[in-house]
């Protein structure tokens, strides 16, 4: 039976930003719960040896794609491409996120700074790939009247403001254009789960807490963020997965328009 609620066979995924830190560990999850996979990603290179790897460990079918999200006609000929290969889709993970931090100065960070170029990028990632995907995919999952999961990612930054304390000179200040786009996906998940709510197709937002990762972040700022959390440590990578199995398998079929928070007790004290 426990297998049984989290099974996704020969079901039907769509993962953007599939070659990212979480990406490539949310498609793991999913192929080893049986899932067929789209991986979308524009880290083509990347994105291919995901698929290799996938294709080589698990007995699922799966392809990659370097569709941008944000334009419109690259997703509307990866759906047909989708259709002829699976014939259908079952769920959607909107994950991909323009992360500037790695291009720009520290210093444009401030709000004050802030471009307007660098923020028109974000919400085109963050805030309009969600609503293409949601809308291309979205709309044969609803034509297909067999029901769905659309899962958007959203972050403890798109629900409460980020403590401009625990920065000092990490560079890891998180842009106003990440607390707007986040919020905002949200309250968009909540529209989509009205809208489509007679269509059988669940809309929920799993909120993320920071994971820890060596490479950029230096230590006061890992104690700093840790200190924040009631389980005092940012998180691991893989420890997402099984939220994301949860809300795309009928272990959650009585949740839709929701915000599963998954943050170590970050935004409860
Ligand atoms: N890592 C964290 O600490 C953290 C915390 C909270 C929330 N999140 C959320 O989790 C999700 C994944 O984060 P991550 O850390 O794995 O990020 P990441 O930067 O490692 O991966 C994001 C991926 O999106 C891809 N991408 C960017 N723009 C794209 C576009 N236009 N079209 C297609 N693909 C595009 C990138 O190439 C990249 O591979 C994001 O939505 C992020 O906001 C992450």
């Amino acid at each position: 039976m426990t297998q049984e609620i989290f099974d996704l066979s020969n079901k039907t995924i769509i993962l953007t930003g599939s070659a990212g830190r979480l990406g490539s560990n949310f498609a793991e999850i999913l192929a080893d719960a049986g899932a067929n996979l789209v991986l979308i990603d524009i880290n083509e290179e990347a994105n291919k040896k995901l698929e290799k790897r996938i294709t080589k460990k698990f007995k699922i079918k799966c392809i990659s794609s370097s569709a941008n999200i944000t334009v419109k006609n690259e997703l509307l000929e990866l759906s047909k491409v989708i259709i002829k290969k699976f014939g259908r889709i079952d769920g959607v993970v909107n994950n991909a996120f323009y992360n500037p931090r790695t291009n720009i100065e520290q210093s444009a960070m401030k709000f004050e700074d802030y471009s307007l170029d660098l923020w028109n990028d974000v919400v085109s990632v963050n805030l309009t790939g969600v609503f293409l995907c949601s809308q291309i995919f979205g709309k044969i999952m609803a034509k297909q009247k067999v029901g769905g999961s659309i899962v958007n990612i959203s972050s403890i930054y798109g629900i409460n403001g980020a403590d401009q304390r625990i920065y000092g000179n990490s560079k890891l200040n998180s842009p106003p254009s990440y607390a707007a786009t986040k919020g905002a996906v949200v309250n968009f998940t909540k529209y989509l789960a009205a809208f489509w709510n007679r269509k059988n197709i669940r809309v929920n937002t799993m909120t993320l807490g920071g994971v820890e990762d060596k490479s950029y972040m230096n230590k006061k700022f890992i104690k700093k963020y840790s200190e924040k959390t009631m389980i005092g440590r940012m998180a691991k990578n893989n420890e997402y997965n099984g939220a994301l199995l949860f809300l795309l398998s009928n272990a959650s079929s009585y949740m839709t328009g929701g915000n599963l928070i998954l943050d170590g007790g970050w935004s409860s004290w």
